[in-house]
């Protein structure tokens, strides 16, 4: 174990595969060529992305056309939210999303609202669950889309995404879901859903590269104007090796998903088991009996959160406070306030997430140093 590198914020982004790495780095040395190019190495990076979509849209159980390649899952967010209210327009002006979104989501449909569009941010229970009955509630004539995302970043609580997609569907309302977190944690039924986000550095796979699923028929206005590229729905020169490496990280993903959700959640629950014997004072939040199962988010008494996350980065350990946007703002997170936590509770709210390279003598190292160091705070906050 190398102790000045403990990795356990695996939702904020993953630390590449080789496998991944490897065949990146063939094909930015012998595929460099446009892929709008008709001569042979072009054409090479043209049977890359292709090929790559093919292989994506297999392992989920999708149509390859459905498939159209993004920037990562802030750009499939807004792909999903503009191009539909745009597209739908005359329909309706309402859209419907819920208060813990990611801010990719969230600071999109302020956007919107901004832009004349009405939106309504549905509330969440005190385990981070929308209230289905308050989402029938919402729906009005002009309502043309309804987002959700799939599971939370901070927290890991799954939301009821069949039951929404079946509501959407009744009502003839598009429904978009934020898959970002879930990709490569959880097998994905997309029976009902029109849209969905996903992006590769999640889930061992290079950063800013995503996706958006797109259902057969479903219509959007395209944000990003320029060439034909990607059927004409997103202009610009492919990222070719970004394809092809989320492609293989999918598929080395996936191969493994169970096992790997049966050790990270083990792995976790013996963390959390043993953080709450021997530090006390403790709770853990979310739907404990429903959530990723490598996400832990975990609020301690009379402790900053900020002040243990320099603690254990001194000892080489990486986590978070909240989400990584929150903590780089420094303010409360927005899915701790809208769980019902008091601003001094979301600050004490550390978000620990497991990965697939996390080793049980890394947690046991990291409870220890935890434990030192919610210990030396305590005492501190007494004086
Ligand atoms: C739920 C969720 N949606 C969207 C995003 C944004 O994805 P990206 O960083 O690829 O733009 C993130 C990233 O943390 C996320 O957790």
């Amino acid at each position: 174990m190398d102790k000045k590198n403990v990795y356990l914020d695996n939702n904020a982004t993953t630390p590449m595969d080789d496998r991944v790495i490897e065949v990146m780095t063939k094909v930015m040395r012998e595929s460099y060529g446009n892929p709008s190019s008709v001569y042979q190495v072009g054409q090479k990076g043209k049977k890359i992305i292709e090929e790559s979509r093919e292989m994506i849209s297999g392992l989920l159980g999708l149509k390859s056309r459905e498939i159209v390649f993004t920037s990562g899952g802030t750009e499939s967010n807004n792909m999903a939210i503009r191009g539909v209210a745009r597209c739908l327009k005359k329909k309706g002006m309402h859209l419907i999303t819920s208060a813990i979104e990611h801010s990719s989501v969230l600071n999109t449909f302020k956007d919107m609202e901004s832009l004349g569009w009405e939106v309504t941010y549905l509330g969440v229970d005190e385990k981070g669950k929308v209230n289905t009955e308050e989402l029938r509630r919402s729906i009005k004539d002009e309502t043309v889309l309804i987002s959700i995302m799939h599971s939370n970043n901070e927290i890991g609580t799954f939301q009821p995404i069949t039951e929404i997609g079946k509501i959407a569907k009744e009502k003839n309302i598009i429904f978009h879901v934020d898959g970002v977190q879930s990709v490569g944690k959880i097998k994905i039924d997309f029976e009902n859903i029109d849209l969905f986000s996903f992006a590769a550095h999640k889930f061992y796979g290079p950063k800013g590269i995503g996706a958006l699923y797109v259902k057969s028929g479903v219509k959007i206005e395209k944000l990003i104007t320029g060439g034909h590229q990607e059927r004409n729905r997103r202009a610009g020169t492919e990222n070719v090796p970004g394809v092809c490496g989320m492609a293989k990280a999918l598929e080395i993903t996936l191969e493994n998903l169970y096992v790997e959700m049966e050790k990270e959640k083990k792995l976790r629950d013996y963390m959390e088991k043993k953080i709450l014997e021997n530090i006390g004072k403790v709770t853990i939040n979310g739907d404990l009996s429903n959530r990723l199962s490598n996400t832990s988010s975990i609020s301690f008494e009379k402790v900053e959160a900020e002040s243990l996350l320099f603690a254990l980065d001194m000892k080489g350990i990486a986590v978070s406070a909240g989400s990584a946007c929150a903590s780089s703002t420094l303010s409360p997170s927005h899915v701790l306030e809208a769980i019902g936590f008091s601003i001094s509770k979301a600050k004490s709210t550390l978000r620990i997430s497991l990965g697939r390279f996390t080793q049980k003598e890394e947690i046991d190292y990291f409870v220890e140093i935890l434990e030192m160091a919610v210990g030396n705070e305590r005492n501190l906050n007494i004086i």
